[in-house]
């Protein structure tokens, strides 16, 4: 896991145990994945020193719920990245240059999808149409859509965000 030297703020680990006491000791398995989602929405991502009190509380052992946290794309274990790039790999897009697009974000970025940039910056997730099919290929970069995307306004995009400069669309 690799939020492994990650420390859990007091706070958010009394969040996590609010969370976590709510429903009959041990929690049912059945109530595992909505916990997780709660504890993530809460905090952001799930750190690996959670895993113990998480396991704790549902009496499994700590490898069964580091299984199911990294077994799902949705579930993050480290702090989110400041920039979120969503890659459209729907059909219309990848008609029109998505793959290359994918290509150059992760050369440039130094991830793969569901992946994070060497920095930490970015996150590379994809997403699957954006309604923009007929100006694909499409993306979003923090909720911002952008249309028609070749690999050098995808540079631009990435630097803008870097610089902390708002994107033009
Ligand atoms: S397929 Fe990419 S926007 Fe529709």
């Amino acid at each position: 896991m690799q939020s492994q030297d990650y420390h859990t703020s007091q706070q958010d680990s009394d969040r996590v145990d609010a969370i976590l006491s709510t429903g009959p000791a041990p929690l049912p398995q059945t109530e595992l994945l909505p916990k997780l989602h709660a504890i993530q929405q809460a905090l952001g991502f799930i750190a690996a020193d959670l895993v113990p009190a998480i396991a704790g509380a549902f009496n499994l052992s700590r490898a069964e719920v580091h299984g199911v946290i990294t077994f799902y794309h949705h579930f993050q274990t480290t702090p989110p990245a400041r920039h979120t790039l969503h890659l459209c790999q729907a059909e219309a897009c990848r008609s029109m240059g998505a793959e290359q697009l994918l290509a150059h974000a992760e050369q440039a970025l130094g991830c793969r999808l569901h992946g994070r940039s060497a920095d930490g910056q970015f996150a590379l997730e994809p997403v699957y149409c954006l309604g923009q099919c007929a100006t694909s290929p499409a993306l979003t970069l923090d909720h911002q859509l952008h249309a028609r995307v070749t690999p050098a306004r995808l540079d631009r995009l990435l630097a803008q965000a870097t610089a902390g400069t708002v994107a033009a669309p």
